[in-house]
C-alpha cells in the first residue's frame, strides 16, 4: 500500500491491547492502581494523536471478561476510573467530533458507570470523526456466544447463515475488520480480545509497558504497517 508521509488515513481499523500498567507500577514500588492511572495519560495521548492524524477507527481493550478474577479492590478502582474518565472526556471527545462506543457485556457494571456510558454514546453518536471503541468487560468468546444467541432469537433459517450475517451480529459488526493489532507490555497473546474481527490483522507485539507508550512508538508502528505484505491468501 502506498502512502504519503505521515498519512495514516488509509488504515481503516487499528486495535490496541493496552497491557503493562500493573508491572509499570510494581517496578516503581507503587500500587497497581497507580499504574492504571498512569496508563490513562497514554490513552489520552494516543486518542489525541489519532484525532490529529485523522485515523478512522481505534478499538481499545481496557478490561477483559477474565479481568473479573482480579482482586475486589483492583476491580472496583478500575470501574471507578472508567466511570470518571468517560465523564471527564465526554465533552472533549464530542467537541473533537469523536464517536464513542463501549463494547462488552457490561451487565455487572454499577449504575453510574452504565449511565456515563449511555451519556457518552448518545452525545457522540452522530459524530463523523474518529470512531473510538472501548472494550470493557469484553471477551471474544462472549462476543461469539452473544452473536449466536442474537441469530437464534431472530429465527434466521439455516440457509441464511453466512459470514456476513455472523459479522453483523458480532460487536463492531458495522465496521471494517481490524487491519492492525498492537499489544504493549511484551506478552505475545490475544487474551480473548477480538477473535473474528482480527482474522486478517497484522500483529505488533511491543515490549513497552502501556504507561510508557508514546505517540512516537505508535507512529513508528503505523509506518511499519505499510511495510507488511498483506496477501489475503493470494500469491
Ligand atoms: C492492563 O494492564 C490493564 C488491564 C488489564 C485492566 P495490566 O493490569 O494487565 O498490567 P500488567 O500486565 O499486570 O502489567
Ligand atoms: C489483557 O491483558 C486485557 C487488557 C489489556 C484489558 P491481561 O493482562 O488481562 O491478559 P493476560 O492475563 O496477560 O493474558
Ligand atoms: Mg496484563
Amino acid at each position: 500500500m502506498l502512502k504519503k508521509n505521515n498519512d495514516f488515513s488509509s488504515i481503516k481499523h487499528i486495535a490496541i491491547i493496552m497491557d503493562g500498567n500493573g508491572r509499570w507500577a510494581i517496578k516503581r514500588g507503587l500500587s497497581r492502581i497507580l499504574g492504571h492511572k498512569k496508563g490513562l495519560h497514554s490513552l489520552v495521548k494516543i486518542i489525541n494523536f489519532s484525532i490529529n492524524n485523522k485515523l478512522n477507527i481505534l478499538t481499545l481493550y481496557a478490561f477483559s471478561t477474565e479481568n473479573w478474577s482480579r482482586s475486589e479492590l483492583e476491580i472496583s478502582e478500575l470501574m471507578r476510573l472508567f466511570s470518571l474518565t468517560i465523564k471527564k472526556l465526554m465533552y472533549f471527545l464530542h467537541n473533537r467530533n469523536v464517536c464513542v462506543n463501549i463494547i462488552g457485556n457490561k451487565n455487572r457494571f454499577y449504575f453510574s458507570l452504565k449511565k456515563n456510558i449511555e451519556n457518552i454514546q448518545i452525545l457522540t453518536k452522530n459524530n463523523s470523526g474518529l470512531k473510538l471503541n472501548i472494550a470493557i468487560d469484553y471477551g471474544g468468546k462472549w462476543d461469539i456466544v452473544n452473536c449466536i444467541k442474537k441469530i437464534i432469537k431472530k429465527n434466521i433459517g439455516f440457509k441464511n447463515i453466512n459470514e456476513k450475517l455472523v459479522k453483523k451480529n458480532l460487536c463492531l459488526g458495522n465496521l471494517p475488520s481490524v487491519d492492525l493489532l498492537i499489544r504493549t507490555g511484551g506478552e505475545k497473546r490475544i487474551s480473548n480480545f477480538l477473535l473474528w474481527q482480527i482474522a486478517y490483522a497484522e500483529f505488533f507485539f511491543i515490549n513497552i509497558l502501556w504507561p510508557d507508550f508514546k505517540c512516537i512508538n505508535f507512529k513508528n508502528i503505523l509506518n511499519n504497517f505499510f511495510l507488511r505484505n498483506r496477501r489475503f491468501g493470494k500469491i
